[in-house]
């Protein structure tokens, strides 16, 4: 018997490879894949950017996530505790900040959580809204907004708090099928529809000059570690509750392809609906409002069959956005569970969630303070973390391909491909992307503080 600190062996674990996977889907597939990626890619370039997405992810996507897991899983620790014992004191900081980014993201991403259930709720009982500009109004912010936020921070909670697999392996096992089956159920139902060769049309009109182009290139870099939740130490959180059996680069890669086609077939329910309805104005801005604005119009002009497609699409939103926050919340929990205090799972969980569902309340009421968040926390500190972790296991950590080795089958020239692609592809792509991102957030912040 080898030597297990009291820590490890007390550590809880997943029940199944399966259900481990269909968490980090979970985790992966959230508001990013139904509405930024539909949306990013009739903004820059149709197909060309699916394409340029793909390179991404498998240039820089499953490299990071690779990384998270092979941090996660070597040390068995939260973020904290995992780059202490890698990197040193000096990492333990980098640790505390992806758990405040993990923190701050739940905080505002739990708000839109809330928006999504109540028009779930509200599609299946009282219907769709004559007026859904002012509906959206009303929904979005103020007392009703709060009330949703928590309501939707208290199931995240509870989930989370009934442990890694009675818990979140449980939800995800019936939550996930349930996403799956909606999302192709409404494809082929938006196939259906009038509009939707156009609809197709303006979702993959190529541009080949984007292909070319630096600002879409970052773009589908950025969009690709969003989605894939990456950058903050959710995969790691994941990872650390895997055994050693586990062949990490072939879950990177089925996780990361499963979340690719969740964003690809959602653009192909979005975009027929918004043609087929007439409504491509309403995508002009690439606010969230559309999403809940737009469709919703297009819903309530199909009668009952509407209120129908609503519920599911709503339903579809919620369940992407529950899992997503339900690993943020996991980060934070098993953060206070491994730290010095030794919090009890419970506690962790509530205490915690209490805070975020706090901290969260601003977004609650103003949206131009969610979007600061989503803008500042979301785009730039993700991309910095990624940056940091591509610089830990490439640079710092001795032998990282040695523990990626355990559990893998294929050949080695791959992992020392990977670790190449760490050391000198990842960081200088990062660094783009975060040059880019502080200049958009400048634009953004800037523009709302003048106003
Ligand atoms: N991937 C999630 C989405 O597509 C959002 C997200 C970004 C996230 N970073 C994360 C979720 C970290 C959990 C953990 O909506």
């Amino acid at each position: 018997m080898p030597q297990l600190s009291d820590q490890a062996i007390s550590r809880e674990g997943w029940g199944s490879r399966l259900g481990f996977m269909l968490a980090s889907v979970g985790s992966a597939v959230g508001l990013g894949n139904m509405w930024r990626f539909p949306y990013a890619t009739s903004e820059h370039g149709g197909a060309a950017f699916v394409f340029l997405y793909i390179v991404m992810v498998f240039a820089m996507g499953i490299p990071l996530m690779g990384c998270e897991f092979v941090v996660g899983r070597h040390t068995k620790l939260s973020p904290v505790g995992a780059l202490r014992t890698l990197g040193g004191r000096h990492w333990a900081i980098v640790g505390h900040l992806f758990v405040l980014v993990g923190f701050c993201i739940l905080a505002y991403y739990s708000v839109i959580t809330g928006w999504t259930l109540r028009y779930a709720i509200e599609a299946l009982t009282i219907g769709l809204p004559a007026d859904p500009a002012a509906h959206f109004d009303q929904v979005a912010t103020g007392h009703d907004a709060l009330a949703f936020h928590l309501l939707s921070m208290t199931v995240m909670i509870a989930v989370v708090a009934g442990g890694v697999r009675s818990g979140i392996e449980r939800t995800s096992f019936i939550l996930m099928p349930a996403l799956f089956i909606l999302i192709i159920g409404l494809a082929i139902w938006a196939f259906t529809l009038d509009g939707a060769a156009a609809g197709y049309s303006f979702y993959l009109k190529t541009d080949f000059g984007k292909l070319f182009s630096l600002k879409v290139l970052v773009a589908a870099a950025g969009q690709a570690f969003f989605s894939l939740s990456l950058g903050m130490g959710a995969m790691l959180t994941y990872a650390s509750y895997l055994s050693r059996k586990e062949n990490l680069p072939v879950a990177a890669v089925t996780i990361s392809t499963a979340d690719f086609l969740v964003a690809f077939i959602a653009g192909l329910v979005v975009f027929p609906i918004i043609f087929a309805f007439d409504l491509s104005g309403e995508i002009s801005e690439s606010t969230l409002g559309a999403l809940f604005i737009g469709l919703p119009k297009a819903f309530a002009a199909m009668g009952n069959a509407g209120r129908f497609v609503a519920f599911m699409f709503f339903a579809t939103l919620l369940v992407g956005a529950l899992t997503s926050g339900i690993s943020l919340l996991e980060v934070v929990t098993a953060s206070a569970m491994d730290g010095k205090h030794h919090a009890a799972r419970k506690k962790a969980a509530l205490f915690m969630g209490a805070i975020i569902a706090l901290v969260g309340a601003p977004c609650a009421y103003d949206l131009e303070i969610l979007a600061i968040f989503d803008q500042v926390v979301g785009n730039v500190l993700l991309a910095s973390g990624a940056l940091a972790l591509a610089f830990l296991v490439g640079w710092k950590m001795k032998n990282p391909t040695e523990e990626i080795a355990h559990g893998f089958e294929g050949p080695s020239w791959m992992l020392k491909g990977w670790h190449l692609t760490l050391r000198f592809v990842v960081p200088p792509v990062l660094i783009l992307v975060l040059y880019q991102s502080i200049q958009d957030t400048w634009v953004v912040v800037g523009g709302m503080l003048s106003n």
